[in-house]
């Protein structure tokens, strides 16, 4: 039986993923949200290519631990910055600090992320949900830009989710101070957000050797959610922890993307771990995409 086309990321999720063995040796690797889940999975698999890492997390001990035990398996070069995505001053510290240790970034993967049940303001008054998942990768990925184009050919890649299926996102109330706060909504705005403006990247990279896609990682067993209350928590772990795969599966397909030598050109797609896919209607709204890019733009006090 064919589903239908906004159900088609089910059947999508089922069919085989691709792998490669391509290697990516010496490539400079920034990955965010490291220190569990996807990120984790994802930076073991580019050490395991090769990759030299630049680690952007919040918890500089966990980081550390993360170093140890990656460079246990393979020797490559691990550095550890630390930016809490709550507070876009710290990203752009981090960033700065990438930009003076760093003459080429070949990879970019912006992966650190949470899920709320509650709304929540960050000291500067953005929800925190909308700030981790899409302003912070916003900002670091424009910050970013100018090295990644004179590194070219270069890759940005965006974790984003099904989860934008939810919706949520208003562009007249992104703090939802008007709406009661639901958090697979909130969580879907922040991904929608990010999506949309994932096709204003696309075009402004247009030949210019950098390439952007964003993908969902699958759905698996990580820390993500587990900052929410216990009944959350207890759910989580008890009832759809044994139904979902390790991030192992997450971190292939991360580097599928990555490193794939025919992914070299392809941008401006959605895919469901390596699967292209068509992401919701909404969220290829291409009219709203360009009033999400010039909210995100003041909102992280960048000009163009
Ligand atoms: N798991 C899934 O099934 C699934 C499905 C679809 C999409 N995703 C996406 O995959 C990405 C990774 O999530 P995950 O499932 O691996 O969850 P996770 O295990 O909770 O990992 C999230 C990572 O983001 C970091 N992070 C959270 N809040 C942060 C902040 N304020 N500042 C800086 N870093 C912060 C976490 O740091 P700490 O270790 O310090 O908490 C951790 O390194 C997210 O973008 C998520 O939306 C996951």
């Amino acid at each position: 039986m064919k589903l239908p086309e906004e159900l088609q990321f089910i059947a999508n999720s089922r069919k085989p993923q691709k792998r490669t063995t391509s290697r990516i040796d010496g490539q400079i690797c920034v990955i965010t949200g490291a220190t569990s889940g996807v990120g984790y999975a994802a930076a073991k698999r580019l050490a395991q290519g090769g990759a030299n890492l630049v680690l952007v997390n919040r918890n500089l001990e966990k980081a550390q631990k993360v170093k140890e035990e990656i460079n246990k398996l393979y020797s490559v070069n691990i550095d550890l910055l630390q930016a809490d995505f709550t507070d876009l001053a710290q990203v752009r510290k981090a960033a700065e600090t990438i930009l003076s240790r760093y003459p080429r970034i070949d990879l970019l993967i912006n992966n650190a992320g949470l899920h709320m049940t509650r709304r929540e303001l960050t000291k500067d008054g953005f929800e925190i949900v909308f700030c981790v998942n899409h302003l912070a990768s916003f900002l670091l990925t424009m910050l970013l830009l100018d090295r990644m184009k004179e590194s070219q050919p270069a890759r940005i890649l965006q974790i984003n989710s099904q989860g934008h299926r939810f919706g949520g996102l208003d562009l007249d109330d992104l703090t939802w101070a008007n709406r009661r706060y639901k958090g697979l909504q909130g969580y879907g705005a922040s991904k929608t957000a990010q999506l949309l403006t994932v096709w204003e990247l696309t075009d402004k990279l247009k030949d210019s050797g950098v390439t952007i896609n964003a993908m969902h990682p699958g759905a698996v067993a990580t820390n993500i959610g587990m900052n929410n209350g216990l009944l959350y928590q207890w759910y989580q772990r008890y009832f759809l922890f044994p139904l979902l795969k390790g991030p192992e599966v997450s971190g292939e397909a991360i580097y599928y993307l990555a490193a794939a030598p025919e992914m070299k050109d392809v941008s401006g797609k959605f895919f469901n771990q390596t699967v292209e896919e068509k992401p919701a209607a909404h969220a290829l709204d291409r009219e709203t995409g360009k009033k999400i890019w010039e909210i995100s733009m003041k909102l992280t006090g960048l000009r163009e």
